[in-house]
């Protein structure tokens, strides 16, 4: 039986007093029968730190450097993530691959910094709606996930995928549970012949996830949770989210 797993993607939403209530929210919120985790911009990490701290909720970033250290200005390694206690690092958000041209062989390499640094990698993938009208769905998201599997080897099993339609992100357009669990099944699969370890490992879905849609797709036989964009962002919303994933 696989534990579900909901993780809020905050983006670049924020504000220091706007945090301090969303996370003290969360955090009585608790107990959740999910994991539960939020994913902040790096400059938040150490105030989510000190306001989880001793709680069962983690955090995590939104993107890892694919190098350990040097001359890479802006960026961040996944030795400071561990350092500042991240669980998690998203990396190859539709986001990142579309609007920094970030390549599917450089997503599996920021995978494969993070896991070095004992940091789990939630790798995104996801067709966007011309490949998905041209029927390109699975064929896309197998490329993608195929190019972190071969990176990783054999510690391919200790990530978590996630399935994010770029046509369903922050677009109130959700893929239908049925939509979603096919192409959950895919990866399963596919994470199941490369690894043997496909039964056991976390695949969330994302896109548009809130309240009311939350149930129907968490019940899906392959979907083991989500990554939720603008509805991690209110309490109420992302508590009753994290609620319907049991
Ligand atoms: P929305 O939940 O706002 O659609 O965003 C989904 C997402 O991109 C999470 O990473």
């Amino acid at each position: 039986m696989r534990r579900k797993l909901v993780v809020g993607n905050w983006k670049m939403h924020g504000s220091r007093p706007a945090n301090a209530d969303l996370l003290s929210a969360l955090r009585g919120g608790r107990p959740y029968t999910a994991t539960v985790a939020v994913c902040v911009p790096f400059v938040y990490l150490s105030e989510t730190a000190a306001t989880l701290a001793g709680s069962d909720i983690h955090w995590g970033a939104q993107d890892v450097s694919a190098h350990a250290q040097g001359a890479y200005t802006g960026e961040v390694s996944a030795a400071m993530l561990a350092e500042a206690g991240c669980r998690y690092a998203l990396v190859g958000h539709s986001e990142r691959r579309a609007l920094h041209a970030e390549s599917d062989m450089l997503v599996a390499q920021k995978a494969q910094a993070a896991l070095a640094c004992g940091v789990t990698p939630i790798v995104c993938v996801g067709e966007t709606l011309a490949e998905r009208e041209s029927g390109l769905t699975e064929a896309v998201v197998k490329r993608q996930l195929s190019a972190v599997i071969h990176q990783l080897t054999h510690c391919a099993a200790e990530m978590v995928v996630a399935y994010e339609p770029v046509w369903a992100i922050g677009t109130g357009l959700t893929a239908t549970p049925e939509q979603a669990q096919a192409v959950h099944a895919v990866l399963r699969a596919q994470l199941q012949a490369a690894t043997g370890h496909g039964q056991t490992m976390t695949i969330l879905y994302g896109g548009s996830v809130k309240p009311d849609n939350a149930a129907t797709l968490f019940a899906q036989p392959d979907i083991d949770g989500g990554l939720i964009g603008g509805a991690s962002l209110k309490a109420s919303d992302f508590i009753a989210i994290c609620r319907a994933a049991h």
